[in-house]
């Protein structure tokens, strides 16, 4: 197989199956959960915590509040957390959460700020801003686990990862909040119509650096830092939807979990399994021509980055290639490429 071209190779092993269905789950839960007698001594009960239908369109805008002071991690599952607390309040009322209007007066006054540590707030740029895993799905499957048996938040969380791999972020809601001034925060850093793309790809590092690519748009810009918050709101919003559809044994209408048809195929040999020798030797559902494509070597081809305001980067990357060369190093020139502040929100 080494020596075969992978994708001449998957087509003539014919093994494509097309889509993985997932049963829907439909189990009910109860929610009001008030201490027992029994159980008393002001212990917080066990998980699951039990789950009332929420708004999406809401929590939308609550998410992307809460990436205004919680980042991705923090902000998406501070949304849904906030959400159930209105809604269904004890045990939810336990996790220590600032509420919107606390949100909403610290950024009014950003001076007085104390700035809270929430649950998840980890989840920025990729879990702590290494470029991995996304911090939206992050915060949103945490917040899930929380309010749903584990079989049901099992079927819902690679939903949305799927969900995040193909969707075009920022969503037309998104954008539409945006431009006619319906956040809930007090000054938006960009109320543009933002470009939409879809990143094929759970990771921070991916998802952020193709929209920069596409948008223009340097990774410290506010309009990056805006997309990514109209994007918390998005997963928070499709996160409830999901949710409200599990609860009524209806999952697959809002999203059908569906791989790409090449993932699919890899996947009837590289699944987890016992046998090795047939490819099991690995797993996951993430799309794998994301990674196992020809295009993987930098500063390689013809450039095709642009900036915002149309400028060809491709000399400033070159000069970069030849200052490290020349012993300069990279980062000198990158600081003039970028002008990006360190903050990696
Ligand atoms: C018909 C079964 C089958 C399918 C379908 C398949 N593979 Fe494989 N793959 C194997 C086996 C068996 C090995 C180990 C033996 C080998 O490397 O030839 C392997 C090895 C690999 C390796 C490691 C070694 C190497 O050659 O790079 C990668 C990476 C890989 N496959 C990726 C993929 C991807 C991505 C797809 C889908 C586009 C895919 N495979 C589809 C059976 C399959
Ligand atoms: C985010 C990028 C990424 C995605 C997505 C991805 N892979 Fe990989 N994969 C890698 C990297 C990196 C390696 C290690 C390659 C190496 O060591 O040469 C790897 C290795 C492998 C290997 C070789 C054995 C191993 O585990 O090291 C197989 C087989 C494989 N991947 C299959 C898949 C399949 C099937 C999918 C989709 C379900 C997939 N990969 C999705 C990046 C990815």
């Amino acid at each position: 197989m080494k020596k075969l071209n992978r994708r001449d190779f998957i087509k003539g092993a014919a093994v494509l199956s097309g889509a993985a269905v997932c049963g829907a789950a439909n189990t009910a839960i109860a929610s009001e959960t008030e201490p027992e007698a029994g159980q008393a001594k002001g212990d917080i009960p066990a998980l699951p915590w039990g789950y009332k239908e929420l708004d999406p369109e809401y929590v939308r805008k609550l998410g992307h509040l809460g990436y205004y002071l919680e980042e991705c991690g923090g902000g998406c599952f501070w949304a849904i957390m906030t959400a159930l607390k209105e809604k269904v309040g004890y045990p939810y009322t336990q996790i220590p959460l600032p509420t919107p209007e606390q949100f909403i007066e610290f950024l009014k006054n950003p001076e007085s700020k104390e700035h809270y540590q929430v649950p998840m707030q980890y989840g920025v740029g990729g879990v702590a801003n290494f470029g991995s895993l996304c911090g939206a799905p992050n915060g949103a499957a945490s917040a899930i686990t929380y309010a749903m048996p584990f079989d049901q938040a099992k079927e819902i969380i690679p939903r949305l990862l799927r969900y995040y791999e193909v969707e075009t972020f920022p969503t037309d809601e998104s954008n539409k909040y945006a431009v006619n001034g319906e956040f809930l925060v007090p000054k938006m850093k960009s109320s543009k119509a933002l470009l939409q793309s879809a990143s094929d790809s759970v990771l921070c590092h991916v998802s952020v650096g193709k929209w920069c690519e596409k948008s223009g748009y340097a990774s410290g810009s506010k309009e990056r830092s805006e997309r990514c918050g109209r994007i918390t709101g998005d997963i928070a919003a499709m996160a409830v939807k999901m949710m409200n559809a599990s609860m009524k044994g209806e999952l697959e209408s809002v999203f059908p979990m569906k791989l790409s048809q090449e993932t699919a195929g890899c996947r009837s040999c590289h699944s987890k399994g016992e046998k090795f020798e047939s490819g099991q030797f690995t797993r996951g559902f993430m799309d794998c021509g994301s990674c196992h494509d020809v295009k993987m070597e930098p500063h390689k081809g013809t450039n095709k980055l642009q900036t915002a305001y149309g400028a060809d980067v491709g000399t400033w990357a070159g000069a970069a290639v030849v200052g490290t060369i020349a012993g300069i190093g990279a980062h000198a020139v990158n600081k003039r490429i970028t002008k990006g502040k360190d903050d990696e929100e």
